[in-house]
């Protein structure tokens, strides 16, 4: 499929399929929208403990992207856990790894000032798949090439960036076989969060168990979606 480089509002790319009429990121700015629904929403509230996870502020978590795509959210949580000192197990799905010609182009390392970490931007696309790589001491990367549908988890994650293209485009992946799944692989205490808020979506993550909140979404979009395995133990 056709994919194109494109510039979004706040200056960072993303890549848009001509095909499927579809881009990789909100084109109101790529890393905004990455840094509100994934670091925001998702990263921030499980280490704060918020969501009552741990008691306290959290030490280690595992995240689950689902589509690592550009290595946008990945790159984004290895500064943050640079920042916070926080050690993250980063497991990433990606059944169509994007161009490395395409990669290379991307500007997420400059538009970030991030010169220091030019390797790890890199090394999140070329690292081999199925065998973990530690980037630094707080964050090692462990990156599948299957499809989501295909995958068999032996872990559990207490945080899942669920980053599919959209109902429109992948109606499969909106259903709720994927988020009956989900659901069995998060821990007690742990959520999903997404930049889809659609009503039949937040149906459906209910549906199979979620308890399900809708948070103001990034510039450009009124909402988002995070779901959290609630437990009694809380
Ligand atoms: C909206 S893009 C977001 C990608 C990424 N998070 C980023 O920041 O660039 C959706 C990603 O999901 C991947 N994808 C699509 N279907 C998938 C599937 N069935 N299993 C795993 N990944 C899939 C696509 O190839 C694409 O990279």
């Amino acid at each position: 499929m056709q994919t194109k480089l494109i510039i979004t509002a706040d200056g960072s790319h993303s890549l848009f399929i001509e095909e499927l009429d579809e881009h990789y990121h909100s084109v109101h700015g790529a890393i905004q929208e990455s840094n509100h629904v994934f670091i925001g929403a998702g990263l921030n509230k499980i280490i704060t403990g918020n969501l009552g996870l741990k008691s306290g502020k959290a030490t280690a978590i595992n995240i689950l992207e689902i589509g690592l795509g550009t290595g946008l959210n990945a790159f984004l949580t290895f500064m943050e856990s640079a920042k916070l000192l926080v050690n993250i197990e980063y497991t990433a799905i990606e059944a169509y790894p994007v161009n490395i010609d395409l990669v290379r182009q991307l500007n997420y390392v400059e538009q970030l000032d991030s010169m220091a970490y030019t390797d790890v931007f890199n090394l999140i696309h070329s690292s081999e798949w199925e065998k973990p790589l530690a980037l630094s001491k707080h964050f090692t990367l462990f990156k599948i090439n299957k499809k989501l549908e295909e995958t068999i988890f032996k872990t559990k994650f207490d945080l899942i960036y669920f980053d599919a293209f959209g109902p429109r485009v992948q109606p499969e992946m909106w259903g709720e076989e994927i988020f009956t799944k989900l659901f069995h692989v998060i821990a007690p205490g742990g959520c999903l969060v997404s930049y889809c808020a659609k009503g039949e979506v937040k149906r459906t993550l209910k549906r199979v168990g979620f308890s399900v909140e809708t948070l103001q979404g990034p510039p450009g979009k009124r909402e988002m979606i995070r779901a959290s395995k609630v437990t009694n133990l809380q």
